[in-house]
C-alpha cells in the first residue's frame, strides 16, 4: 500500500465522514435551515457547541443578527431534506414553506426546531470569529430537545431505533453499522 505524501493539501474535509446537521436559524421574522457538516461539542461546562458556517450563507445573516442558532441532528431516513436545505438559499426561497419541513416550538430562543429530529439544541452566540473563508460561531446550549426512546441510559444512540446522518462529501450519505464495539479506556489505556 502506497502512502502518498503531499503539500497539496485538497479536499482534506472528506477524508472522514461526518455527522450531517441541519443549522436553523432566524430573524426579522424570517426562519431558514441549512446543511452543515462541519461542527462540534466544545465545552461540557458550561455547554457550547461550535458550528462553522461561510458568511456567504443566509443562515449566517440571520445568527449574526439574532445571535441564535439552532442545530438539528436528523434520522437517516431525513438524508435528502439535508440535501435539500444543503442545496438551496434561503435568500431566494424560504424553506420550511417549500420543502414542507414541520416543526416543534423553541423553548429559549425563537429559533426553528425541526420536528423530524431526534437531537436538537437551542444556542445563543457567545463568540463568532472568522478563520480563512469560514466563520466559527459559538454557541451555549440553552435547551435540547431530545427523543428519549432512541437513547440509551447512558445518552448514546440507541442504533436499534435510529441511525444517523454521515456525510462522506461530495454528494454521499451514510450510515453506521450497528457493529459496535464497547473498548473501555480505562482498561485499554492501561495496556
Ligand atoms: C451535507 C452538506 C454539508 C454542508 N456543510 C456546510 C458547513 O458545515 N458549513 C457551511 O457554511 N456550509 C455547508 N454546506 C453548504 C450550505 O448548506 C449551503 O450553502 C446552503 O445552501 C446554505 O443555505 P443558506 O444560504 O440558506 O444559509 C453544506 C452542504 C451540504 C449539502
Amino acid at each position: 500500500m502506497d502512502k502518498v505524501i503531499s503539500q497539496e493539501i485538497g479536499a482534506y474535509y472528506r477524508h472522514y465522514p461526518r455527522i450531517a446537521v441541519v443549522v436553523t436559524a432566524q430573524a426579522k421574522g424570517k426562519d431558514n435551515a441549512m446543511a452543515a457538516a462541519w461542527h462540534a461539542p466544545i465545552s461540557r461546562e458550561p455547554p457550547l457547541y461550535g458550528v462553522c458556517i461561510s458568511p456567504k450563507r443566509f443562515t449566517y445573516q440571520l445568527i449574526a443578527e439574532s445571535k441564535e442558532f439552532g442545530v438539528n441532528f436528523l434520522p437517516f431516513a431525513e438524508a435528502e431534506l439535508v440535501a435539500s436545505v444543503g442545496g438551496s438559499g434561503g435568500y431566494e426561497i424560504d424553506k420550511f414553506q417549500r420543502f414542507n419541513i414541520a416543526r416543534d416550538k423553541p423553548v429559549k430562543t425563537a429559533v426553528p426546531i425541526l420536528k423530524a429530529a431526534y437531537a436538537a439544541y437551542e444556542c445563543k452566540l457567545v463568540d463568532d470569529r472568522g478563520y480563512g473563508d469560514h466563520r466559527w460561531l459559538v454557541g451555549e446550549i440553552v435547551a435540547v430537545h431530545r427523543l428519549r426512546e432512541v437513547f440509551t441510559p447512558e445518552e448514546t444512540l440507541d442504533l436499534d431505533k435510529v441511525s444517523p446522518i454521515l456525510y462522506l462529501g461530495h454528494e454521499r450519505y451514510v450510515t453506521t453499522s450497528k457493529d459496535i464495539r464497547y473498548l473501555d479506556r480505562e482498561v485499554y489505556g492501561k495496556r
